[in-house]
C-alpha cells in the first residue's frame, strides 16, 4: 500500500537548454521575470496591462473575494480596439492578420486594415438584427474568417459571443443557445470536411427552433449547398454585412464586461458556461502568447486549434490580434487531399511557429515520417503542444522530425477556466524536459498538493492547484455562482483545484498527469494512466495508447490497455507480451498492463482527448455510456469486439 495522492513512477532524464541564438534573442532571457512577479503580482500585471489601450484607467488592480475575482477595477476598454484600431491608427494596417486557406484550397489574405472595416460592417450588421451591448451571440460557423470577423464584431458592441464547435449536434447548440439566452445565431450553409460538404444549416435550424430568445440567423454561404430558408428570420451575410459601413466606433466597456461564454462539456453533467470578461483576460492572453510563443515582427504564427475551443477564442484571435501577430487559419481536416496537408501549408506560408495538440502529433506519427519530410519545415523556430499531455516520446518525434531537431518545444498546460495559459516553458528561459509543462508562468501561483491541500515534496505526485487569482481566470459558470465555487473552490479551501493529478520531479519541474477521475488504483497504488501510456508510447512500435483501470478480484483494479500501432507494424501476441515487458521494464511490474487489445484508433472527444470513460466501460463489460460527444463513434464498437475476443493476460 502506498499513501501517496499519485505515484511518480517514470523518470525522464533527457533535457534540452534553450539553444543559445534562441535564447539571445528571446522576448523573455533575464530569469528575474519570476521573482520579480512573485514579489509583486499585482504591480507585475499592471506593467503588462499598460502595454495595451485603456479608454479610463483602472482604479485598482485586482479585487479579490474569494472565489470572486475582478481586474482593472473602474477600467474602460475595447477588446476590439486593442486586436485591430490600435494598430492601424499607428501605421500597422498593411500587415497580414490571417492566411487563410479553405479546404478546397480557395485562400484569401487579410490585412490589419481590411479586417477592421470587415469588423465595423459586421458590427452595425449586429446592432441592425437588433443586437445591443450585452446582448449574447451564438456562433456556429466552420474555420472561415467571417466566423473571427464576428467575434470581434461581438466584442466591438460588447455583446458576448458563444461558440458553438461546428461538429457539435443540433441538440447540443440549442442546450447552449438557451442557457446563454442568445439573441442572434450566426450560421453558414455548411462546410468542407475531409473533401465533403457537410451542412450546418440544418443543425441551426432545428436548434433555432426550440431557442425561444433568438430572433434570427446570419447565414454565410460557405459551400452554395441547397439549404431550407425561411425569409422572416434568416438573412445572409452578403445581403446584409457587405452593404454596412466599414466604420463602427467601438463601445467603451467596463474592464469586468462580459467578453464570452464558452461551454464546457462536463462527461455528464449539464454543460457549464464559463465566463470570461474583457480586461483582464485581455492582458492574460496578449502577455502569454507573447512570451510563450516569442512572437517576433516577422512571425507567422499558426496555432492549428479549432476556433471553437478555447485555444482558438485565446491563440488564435484574441492574444495574436493583441500582439499585432500574422496568423494562420485552415478550414480542413489534416489528411485532405492527402496526409501532408499541414506541411504543405508550413512550407508555403513559411509558418515559423507551430501550435497543436497531442492527438494531431500522434496520428502524424503513426502516419510515418514521409508525409512531413516531403516538404521543407526550416522555417519553423518554435513547436508548441496543448490539450493532453504530450507522451515523452510523441515530444520527441515532434521535436526531431518537424522541428529538425532544433526548434524548441513548449508544452502549455491550461483549461477553458483559465483562460491563458498558466504552466509552459518559456522557450528563451527553461531547459525542456519531453512530456514536462515545467514551470507556472511569471505571475501565476500553481503547486501540487496533498489530499489534505498541503504542498508536496520534489519527488511526489498529487493534485495541481492555482493558489492566488490571475487576469485571464474564468469569473464563473454563467448563471450558477454555487457550481462554480462548489466545482473549482471546495475540494481545497483557498486554491483553484482543476481536476488534474500532477507531480514534481526531483527537479521540481511539473508533470500533468491527466484527469484524477482517471487515475487507476492497483494494490492500493495511485498510478496515472499518462505515465502507463507514456512508457507504452516509448516502444518503437506504438503511435498512441489508452490505459484504464477495470475492476480486479485479487488487486482492486487491473490496467487494461488499447494501443494503436505505427504504419505497417503487425500485432501479433509476440508483441503484445514485448510490450508488456517493456511497460514493466521502464517503470515497474506494478504497472505492466494485464490486457492489451490492438485497435485502429481510441474513442475520442471533438477536441481529441481521450474517452477513458468508454474503455472502462468495454473492459468491465458494461452498456456503453453516452458515445454522442464522440468524434468517431464507430471505434467504439469495434474496440469493443476485439476486447471481448482477446483473452487476459496473467
Ligand atoms: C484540460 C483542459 C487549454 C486548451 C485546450 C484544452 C488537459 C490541457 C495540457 C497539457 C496535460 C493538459 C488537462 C486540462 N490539458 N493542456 N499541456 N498537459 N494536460 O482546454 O478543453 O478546457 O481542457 O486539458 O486535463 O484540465 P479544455
Amino acid at each position: 500500500m502506498s499513501d501517496e495522492a499519485l505515484e511518480n513512477l517514470l523518470a525522464e532524464d533527457r533535457t534540452f537548454p534553450p539553444p543559445a541564438e534562441f535564447a539571445a534573442a528571446a522576448n523573455l532571457s533575464d530569469p528575474s521575470v519570476y521573482e520579480r512577479a512573485r514579489r509583486d503580482p499585482e504591480g507585475f500585471w499592471a506593467a503588462e496591462a499598460d502595454t495595451l489601450h485603456w479608454f479610463k484607467a483602472w482604479d485598482r488592480v485586482l479585487d479579490w473575494e474569494l472565489p470572486f475575482a475582478q481586474w482593472f477595477v473602474g477600467a474602460e476598454t475595447n477588446m476590439s480596439y486593442n486586436c485591430l484600431d490600435r494598430h492601424v491608427n499607428s501605421g500597422g494596417g498593411d500587415k497580414v492578420a490571417y492566411h487563410w486557406e479553405g479546404e478546397p484550397g480557395d485562400t484569401r489574405t487579410i490585412t490589419y486594415a481590411q479586417l477592421l472595416e470587415d469588423v465595423c460592417r459586421c458590427a452595425n450588421a449586429l446592432r441592425e438584427l437588433g443586437v445591443g451591448t450585452g446582448d449574447r451571440v451564438a456562433i456556429y460557423m466552420p474555420m472561415i474568417p467571417e466566423t473571427v470577423v464576428t467575434m470581434l464584431a461581438c466584442a466591438r458592441i460588447g455583446a458576448p459571443h458563444t461558440l458553438v464547435f461546428a461538429g457539435f449536434s443540433a441538440d447540443a447548440l440549442a442546450d447552449r443557445m438557451h442557457d446563454s439566452g442568445a439573441k442572434l445565431l450566426v450560421t453558414a450553409d455548411g462546410q468542407n470536411r475531409r473533401g465533403q460538404q457537410v451542412s450546418l444549416k440544418p443543425n441551426a435550424d432545428a436548434a433555432f427552433a426550440s431557442a425561444t430568445e433568438c430572433n434570427y440567423m446570419l447565414v454565410v454561404r460557405r459551400t452554395g449547398q441547397d439549404i431550407a430558408w425561411n425569409d422572416e428570420v434568416d438573412f445572409w451575410w452578403h445581403d446584409v454585412v457587405d452593404r454596412q459601413e466599414p466604420q463602427c466606433p467601438p463601445v467603451r466597456l467596463d474592464s469586468e464586461h462580459m467578453l464570452y461564454l464558452l461551454y464546457t462539456s462536463g462527461t455528464t453533467a449539464k454543460p457549464k458556461g464559463i465566463k470570461h470578461t474583457t480586461g483582464g483576460y485581455m492582458v492574460g492572453v496578449a502577455a502569454t502568447h507573447r512570451w510563450v510563443f516569442d512572437i517576433k515582427d516577422d512571425d507567422v504564427y499558426w496555432c492549428a486549434a479549432d476556433v471553437g475551443w478555447v485555444t482558438g477564442h485565446s491563440y488564435i484571435v484574441y492574444g495574436p490580434l493583441c500582439n499585432h501577430t500574422t496568423g494562420v487559419m485552415y478550414e480542413g481536416t489534416p489528411d485532405f487531399p492527402d496526409k501532408d496537408r499541414w506541411w504543405s501549408i508550413v512550407e508555403r506560408y513559411g509558418v515559423t511557429i507551430l501550435y497543436c495538440a497531442p492527438t494531431a502529433i500522434r496520428t502524424f506519427m503513426k502516419w510515418g515520417d514521409t508525409y512531413p519530410g516531403a516538404h521543407d519545415l526550416s522555417s519553423l523556430r518554435l513547436l508548441g503542444s496543448v490539450g493532453e499531455p504530450i507522451n515523452p516520446e510523441a515530444w520527441i518525434w515532434y521535436r526531431d522530425v518537424i522541428g529538425s531537431g532544433r526548434t524548441p518545444v513548449v508544452d502549455t498546460w491550461w483549461q477553458t477556466e483559465t483562460g491563458a495559459i498558466m504552466v509552459s516553458p518559456l522557450p528563451g528561459l527553461t531547459t525542456t524536459k519531453p512530456g514536462s509543462a515545467t514551470y507556472a508562468l511569471p505571475g501565476i501561483d500553481a503547486d501540487v498538493v496533498d489530499d489534505e491541500g498541503r504542498s508536496v515534496p520534489d519527488g511526489s505526485g498529487g493534485y495541481l492547484v492555482l493558489r492566488s487569482p490571475w487576469p485571464a481566470m474564468l469569473r464563473g459558470i454563467y448563471g450558477d455562482d454555487e457550481r462554480y465555487a462548489e466545482t473549482y473552490w471546495r475540494r481545497f479551501p483557498g486554491m483553484y483545484f482543476a481536476g488534474d493529478g500532477a507531480k514534481k520531479d526531483d527537479d521540481g519541474y511539473l508533470w500533468v498527469l491527466g484527469r484524477v477521475d482517471d487515475v487507476m488504483n492497483v494494490s492500493g497504488h495511485r498510478i496515472s494512466t499518462t505515465e502507463v501510456e507514456s512508457a507504452l508510447v516509448s516502444h518503437d512500435a506504438v503511435a498512441e495508447a489508452a490505459v484504464v483501470g477495470r475492476d480486479d478480484e485479487t488487486t482492486g483494479q487491473a490496467i487494461a490497455a488499447f494501443v494503436v500501432l505505427r504504419a505497417g507494424v503487425v500485432g501479433d501476441d509476440a508483441l503484445l507480451a514485448e510490450l508488456r515487458d517493456h511497460v514493466a521494464s521502464v517503470i515497474g511490474p506494478i504497472a505492466k498492463p494485464k490486457s492489451i487489445v490492438f485497435t485502429e484508433d481510441l474513442p475520442k472527444t471533438r477536441s481529441g482527448k481521450i474517452m477513458r470513460r468508454l474503455l472502462r466501460d468495454i473492459s468491465e463489460n458494461r452498456k456503453l455510456g453516452d458515445v454522442t460527444t464522440l468524434a468517431n463513434a464507430d471505434i467504439v464498437n469495434e474496440i469493443a469486439d476485439r476486447a471481448s475476443a482477446a483473452a487476459p493476460e496473467d
